[in-house]
């Protein structure tokens, strides 16, 4: 464990923590704690508890490659990317906000692992989207945060929870239905000033996690999502969608000179930005290269590249889900995940600027 590295008083409630409870972690903790906030790429299970949503995926055929083989929230055959960072991190499973006991007794030792707030189709913009108007924007889930840093700050004590926080994670996915949604919508907007004001919201809602003890930030970027099996399959020849891959790498720009922006505003910050683009590109034009056969078609659906439906529980779906990069028609599969993850990780600063994760932590 490596507990010198962290400040006395931290360590000893870090050992305390540990001794108190049974974990089944192989990995030795390098943070105390992580944070997620994001769609449904790290949605852990946060929509079961959202009556209205029509974003969920708590039935089969997802989770089949799940440990426990049952469907679990996730939008996925497996674990996603905040399970997998939570296991090389050395935590437990990050559990979903809205899974916690009510308000009234929160007690924290629920939060001392970190708390996953993200939720399958949401959004950085705060307004109401028609088709998903159920979903927890960016800006709630930071505010669900705020109530989750008042408790822990009443608990441990407001020095020792600072302590705490600054050496935890911060990792936020999102940005892809935004993007998405600025096709779908009849915004009057030019591309460059919907993806500033989406940067914007953006930059506020790390603002407002930095103002409650957040330093270590992992950001990603909005993946090659026209090339997802229901985007190809708008196409006539199914093709990747040029106009959302377009969208998606200018919002990326923008995203990066915002990270470059707030670094030198806000003193001790650090953060890494995992360019998801440029390596998903490379896994659609050398699938091989990366142990993939199909990077087209997604593997639970039914149709034209499985694409015409969503993985609902009368779709067929492929006996080998590591040789494909599409669980569903939007979603990777695990076996993409934990490439993906790998590369945030331990990826080079081609890739993972200006360091990756491993750094990060390791500050
Ligand atoms: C809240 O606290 C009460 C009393 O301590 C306990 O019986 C109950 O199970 C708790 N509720 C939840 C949802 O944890
Ligand atoms: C876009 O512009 C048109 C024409 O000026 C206007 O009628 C429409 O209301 C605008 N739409 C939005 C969403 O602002
Ligand atoms: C962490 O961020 C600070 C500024 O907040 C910067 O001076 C420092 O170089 C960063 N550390 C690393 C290892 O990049
Ligand atoms: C499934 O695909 C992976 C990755 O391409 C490959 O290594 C493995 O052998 C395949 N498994 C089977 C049973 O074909």
């Amino acid at each position: 464990m490596a507990c010198n590295s962290f400040l006395p008083s931290f360590c000893v409630f870090l050992l305390f923590l540990l001794y108190g409870a049974s974990y089944t972690v192989t990995e030795a903790r390098v943070i105390p704690a992580m944070f997620v906030f994001g769609d449904s790429l790290v949605d852990v299970g946060n929509n079961n508890y959202l009556r209205y949503s029509f974003a969920k995926a708590n039935f089969p055929h997802n989770g089949i490659d799940f440990p426990t083989r049952k469907p679990t929230g996730r939008f996925g055959n497996g674990k996603n990317a905040a399970d997998l960072i939570a296991v090389k991190m050395g935590l437990p499973t990050i559990p979903p906000y809205l899974s916690m006991s009510s308000k009234s007794n929160k007690s924290i030792t629920q939060f001392l692992n970190g708390v996953n707030f993200a939720s399958g189709a949401s959004k950085i913009l705060n307004d109401i989207d028609p088709q998903y108007p159920f979903s927890i924007p960016l800006e709630k889930q930071v505010d669900y945060y705020l109530a989750v840093h008042k408790d822990l700050a009443q608990g441990l004590g407001a020095s020792r929870a600072q302590i705490y926080l600054s050496k935890s994670l911060y990792l936020i996915i999102t940005g892809s239905n935004d993007i998405y949604n600025y096709f779908d919508s009849l915004s009057n907007s030019t591309q460059q000033q919907y993806v500033n004001s989406i940067v914007l919201i953006f930059k506020e809602q790390v603002k407002r996690l930095y103002d409650y003890g957040a330093r270590k930030f992992s950001i990603v970027g909005v993946g090659v999502i026209g090339c997802t099996p229901s985007e190809r399959n708008e196409q006539a020849d199914r093709k990747c969608n040029e106009d959302t891959n377009r969208l998606s790498l200018k919002y990326n720009q923008a995203l990066v000179s915002m990270l470059k922006n707030l670094a030198s505003e806000l003193r001790g910050i650090n953060y890494s930005y995992f360019d998801g683009y440029s390596v998903m590109q490379n896994f659609i034009q050398k699938p091989t290269a990366y142990g993939f056969s199909e990077v087209k078609a997604a593997c639970c659906g039914l149709g034209k590249l499985n694409a015409d439906a969503p993985c609902l529980p009368f779709a067929t779906y492929c006996t080998n889900r590591s040789n494909h990069l599409f669980w569903d028609r939007t979603h990777p599969t695990e076996a993409a995940h934990r490439k993906l993850v790998d590369y945030m990780l331990y990826g080079p600063l081609q890739y993972t600027f200006p360091l990756n994760v491993k750094k990060l932590v390791a500050i």
